[in-house]
Parts: structure tokens; C-alpha cells; sequence
């Protein structure tokens, strides 16, 4: 095992040089969601930049650093653990908004990496895991690990890289943007 800090993104050519063997399956998971709850009243900067830091620049500048090795794999998928949070068709709350920005920023990237990425043969899949009891997700969620880990497994499974991009969630159903 390797330990990668995800807000360091200096030190991501280093731990991708130390990579050698083809990644089939990226998956980039960590995330922070900021102060629960968070309104507009506590948007700052060094809060804001963390955010975006770890949850929209890491997964990017990692996916691209790493890049060379899912070309040169066989599955070929590009996965980011996105949220339904950072949709814009589905915000009805407007609760977390720098949490939201940050995976509708994501999303934004990664759809213009999957049109950068494409010729290669790479597919890039946001995933939304469902609300899950997490440290994330909290004890009131809906769902257990086990069961959202199952269903992120076979959405993965059944994404078909040559599919070029989507935006889905663990049960197989396609969000709105
Ligand atoms: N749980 C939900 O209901 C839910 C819903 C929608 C989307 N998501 C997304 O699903 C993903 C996983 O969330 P989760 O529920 O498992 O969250 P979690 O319980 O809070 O765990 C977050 C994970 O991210 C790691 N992490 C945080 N900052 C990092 C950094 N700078 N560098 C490397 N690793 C870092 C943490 O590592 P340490 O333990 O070492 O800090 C931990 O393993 C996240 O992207 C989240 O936004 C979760």
C-alpha cells in the first residue's frame, strides 16, 4: 500500500513514476465534504480551497498523471466518486455549497478529460455512491456500505469504456447534469 495525500498534487508525478503495471480501474474515492452543515455564510477562501483541493484539482491532476498506465490497460476505465450533491438539476436545497461546487466541478473536468481521453480509448464514469453510512454519510443515511459497494462494483463492471462518459449512480439509474 502507498498513501497519497490527495490536497498535494506536487508530489503526484512521483507516486505515479513509482507505477509501472497497467491500471485497469482508476478510482478516485477520497473526499471531504467541509463544515456540516455549511451555508453561503461560511464560504471563505482557505476553507473553500481545501475543498476544491481535494475534491475537484486531486482527482483531475491524479487521472492525468496516472493516465499512460489505464491506457495501457485492458478495462480502460476512469472512474471519480462524484455526489447527486453536485448536480444542478437536482439541487432543490442549495444546502453545502462548496461541497456541491466542488463535484459539480469535478464533473466539468472529468467531461472534458473523458473528450481529451477518448481517442485513447479511456472512459471516464462519475459515480454517485447513494447516501451512505459513512464517516462522510453520517448514521441517518439510507444506505450500508456493503450494499452501495456492491452496486459501485457493478456499475463499474458494466460501464462500457468505449460509453465515453457518464454520470450514474451506484444503482445503475443516469443523473441529471
Ligand atoms: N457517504 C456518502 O453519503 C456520499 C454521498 C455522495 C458522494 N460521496 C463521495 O464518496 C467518496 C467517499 O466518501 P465517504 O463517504 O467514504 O467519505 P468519508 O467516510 O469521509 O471518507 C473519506 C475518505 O477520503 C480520504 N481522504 C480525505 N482527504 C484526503 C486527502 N487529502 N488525501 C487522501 N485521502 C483523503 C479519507 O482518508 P483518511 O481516513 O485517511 O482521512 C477517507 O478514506 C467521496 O468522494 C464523497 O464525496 C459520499
Amino acid at each position: 500500500m502507498r498513501r497519497l495525500d490527495l490536497a498535494a498534487p506536487e508530489t503526484f508525478e512521483t507516486f505515479a513514476a513509482g507505477i509501472t503495471a497497467p491500471i485497469d480501474v482508476l478510482i478516485n474515492n477520497a473526499g471531504i465534504f467541509g463544515p456540516k452543515p455549511h451555508t453561503i455564510a461560511d464560504v471563505g477562501p482557505a476553507l473553500f480551497e481545501r475543498i476544491l483541493r481535494v475534491n475537484t484539482l486531486g482527482p483531475v491532476l491524479l487521472a492525468r498523471a496516472l493516465l499512460d498506465r489505464v491506457a495501457a490497460s485492458e478495462g480502460k476505465k476512469l472512474v471519480t466518486m462524484t455526489s447527486r450533491m453536485g448536480s444542478f438539476g437536482a439541487n432543490t436545497s442549495g444546502s453545502a455549497p462548496m461541497y456541491r461546487a466542488s463535484k459539480a466541478a469535478v464533473n466539468m473536468l472529468m467531461q472534458c478529460l473523458s473528450i481529451e481521453v477518448a481517442p485513447r480509448g479511456v472512459g471516464v464514469l462519475l459515480l454517485h455512491p447513494g447516501w451512505v453510512r459513512t464517516t462522510m454519510g453520517g448514521e441517518q443515511a439510507d444506505l450500508n456500505v456493503a450494499d452501495s459497494a456492491l452496486g459501485i462494483r457493478r456499475v463499474i463492471d458494466g460501464f462500457d469504456p468505449t460509453e465515453r462518459l457518464a454520470l450514474r449512480a451506484w444503482d445503475g439509474r443516469d443523473l441529471p447534469w
